[in-house]
């Protein structure tokens, strides 16, 4: 039965206990970590979230607590009273292992059923059920240190950002679709059937309409949502920290997050950042990292073996360099040892990520290979020699059009790294990358779109090809990135209504689409825009990885797994038809034939069981 806790009132949390409580009464409340019943004795352990506490029943104790104690189990809620003293064995692994409570009194506030499991770190439940039961999950002293080490940089980032006069301004959650690049999730209007609202992709258009109003430097922790395909490092529902300022250019934009992020790292790790950051252009990154989010952790970098490989027979080089492409490649240090099964691999990797093939040469007085038919000796020399390789070394090479060739090797070279342990763990590798491309051709769509989003910047020195050229036109956009993972980005916006017409026509935006989506935005515009420019940081991200967490899911309360769901609570989920009815909506005979199949097989499974 579940006491109430009367008049008591907890003293502290266990974490804030001192040498100066020894002797005095104390008033705990937690958790029931663990019980150890010798007999004569029971311990039992304390938890709250600040760590834990020894509390003892000896054999002195009055027989009515002693029976009590024997009736707690693993996860009841208590309310303990009793005595500090220190303990003979002191426990050095506990923060608090110093001391112990002579329990005078206990009640039990709750009972629990025995979970599903253990409630402590390094566990190897399955994470399914640990999301399943993730309220269980966070009471983890490690989930609630992640959990709490998010607040911490939460809290540092809106004081920082307020020291720095920025302002912390809402914006709607219920939007028109914005221009992010991912497909929207939709809120149907039940005033207006038919018409639907989007959840923001994230603040982009009202914090530039911020700007026009004046407010010259805004920033929100704010909720986005995307519908896109999950990675360990994206959610569908996320957070970013969202900054918007006025009359400045990249370098303002640049410089203040700089300061940012040295203060961060400071405050919550205690780790010095070197100022300034590395700047590294966009095609800089491709040719030397295969990435637009370089893990400069370590070398291994990329080389053009396009000249070397020309002067070789070898049809495969001949027939990519006769159509435009590229040989690219890169040196696995000691890799000559590599196993044929792990090569292997490592080409179906390459394969997957979209190569042809993999060739490999290994560096060897008698060099061994996939084409060791065709290349000679000569050619190893010369290409390992251009790759800063010696003997032992394992090369690769991707023969390919240049982007896709850097992009596969790009994703070869981490993961080589990775299996490797090439990658040292304890460093930081801070860098901006700068100089994107305005436009991608997308193959699927047949036309232009923009890189970024299309209220961004090109750079001025390529202002006169934008409409001859466009593919060649770099942004003032740039991305932060920290060990390979992009932590932020952002743009300086367009705010000359010629150019940015022009560029709606580039990405084959209609004068009626642009009016129809925009249209408030740029009619905003035309009474007095400030130039501005700004950042997003995914929180989760930064946490992630301030945390050494694997996914962002670690860092979420509440997260989703793979396909969007969540598992604790099972949404997305069915609506009852008359909600349905009062938006308008129907389900289309497919969906519904779909549920029906649904129902059908999840009854004969639970007929089964
Ligand atoms: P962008 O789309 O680059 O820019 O997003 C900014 C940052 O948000 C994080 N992020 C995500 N994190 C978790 N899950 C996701 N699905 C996800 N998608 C993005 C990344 C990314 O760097 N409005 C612009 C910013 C601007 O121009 O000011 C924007 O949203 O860390």
């Amino acid at each position: 039965m579940a006491e109430s806790l009367g008049m008591w009132k907890r003293s502290q949390r266990v974490a804030e206990i001192s040498e100066s409580d020894i002797g005095k009464e104390l008033c705990l409340m937690g958790w029931c970590h663990r019980r150890r019943d010798l007999g004569k004795l029971i311990f039992l352990t304390l938890r709250d979230r600040s760590g834990e506490l020894q509390l003892i029943v000896d054999e002195d104790s009055e027989e009515a607590l002693f029976q009590k104690a024997q009736q707690v189990r693993s996860e009841f809620v208590l309310a303990v009273k009793g005595e500090l003293r220190l303990r003979k064995d002191p426990n050095p692994e506990m923060e608090t292992g110093r001391f112990e409570l002579l329990l005078r009194e206990i009640k039990i506030l709750a009972e629990a059923k025995t979970p599903p499991f253990y409630i402590d770190d390094g566990i190897d439940a399955r994470e399914s059920l640990r999301l399943e039961y993730r309220y269980l999950d966070l009471r983890r002293p490690e989930m609630q240190k992640k959990i709490m080490l998010r607040h911490q940089i939460n809290f540092f980032t809106r004081e920082w950002f307020n020291r720095e006069g920025f302002l912390d301004i809402e914006t709607p959650v219920l939007v028109k679709s914005t221009p992010e690049g991912a497909r929207d999730y939709l809120v149907p209007s039940r005033i207006f059937p038919g018409k639907f609202f989007a959840l923001p992709q994230s603040p982009q258009l009202y914090k530039q309409l911020l700007m026009c109003s004046g407010f010259d430097r805004y920033m929100q922790i704010a909720r986005c949502f995307r519908d896109e395909d999950l990675r360990a490092d994206r959610q569908p529902d996320f957070t970013q920290i969202d900054l918007e300022m006025s009359f400045v250019d990249e370098d303002d934009v640049m410089n203040l997050v700089e300061r940012y992020i040295k203060d961060l790292f400071k405050a919550i790790l205690g780790v010095e950042i070197k100022d300034p950051l590395p700047r590294l252009e966009w095609e800089e990154g491709m040719e030397r990292f295969g990435s637009d989010k370089p893990d400069t952790r370590f070398a291994m970098e990329l080389k053009d073996f396009s000249a070397v490989a020309g002067k070789t027979e070898f049809k495969v080089f001949q027939d990519c360099l006769a159509s435009g492409g590229s040989v690219r490649g890169f040196a696995v240090p000691s890799g000559a040892d590599m196993k044929r099964r792990r090569i292997d691999e490592l080409t179906e990797f390459a394969k997957d990520a979209g190569a042809k093939g993999l060739i490999w040469m290994s560096v060897e007085d008698q060099p061994r290979g996939s084409a060791a038919k065709y290349l000679s000796t000569d050619f190893v020399n010369e290409a390992a020699a251009l790759a800063g390789a010696s003997k032992g070394d394992l090369l690769f090479f991707v023969a390919d059009e240049k982007y896709k060739a850097l992009n596969i090797l790009g994703r070869l070279r981490l993961e080589v790294a990775r299996s490797r342990g090439l990658i040292p763990e304890d460093k930081w590798a801070l860098l901006w990358v700068t100089h994107f491309p305005m436009f991608e051709y997308s193959e699927e769509e047949q036309r232009l779109v923009a890189e970024h989003h299309p209220f961004t910047s090109p750079l001025d020195e390529d202002l006169d090809r934008l409409m001859t050229e466009p593919t060649k036109v770099h942004a003032k956009a740039y991305d932060i990135v920290l060990n390979g993972n992009e932590l932020g980005g952002g743009s300086i916006r367009i705010h000359d209504q010629e150019l940015q017409k022009n560029i709606f026509k580039l990405i084959g935006l209609s004068q009626e689409e642009v009016e129809e989506r925009f249209g408030f935005l740029l009619k905003a515009f035309e009474y007095g825009v400030p130039p501005h420019g700004g950042l997003a940081f995914g929180l989760d991200r930064v946490c992630m990885l301030l945390s050494k967490s694997e996914s962002i899911r670690d860092v979420i309360a509440f997260p989703k797994v793979q396909n969007s769901s969540c598992l604790m609570t099972g949404c997305p989920d069915y609506v009852h038809h008359k909600q349905l009815d009062e938006l308008g909506i129907e389900l289309s005979p497919t969906t519904r034939s779909a549920i029906e199949a649904q129902h059908k097989s999840s009854e004969d499974g639970a007929e089964h069981e």
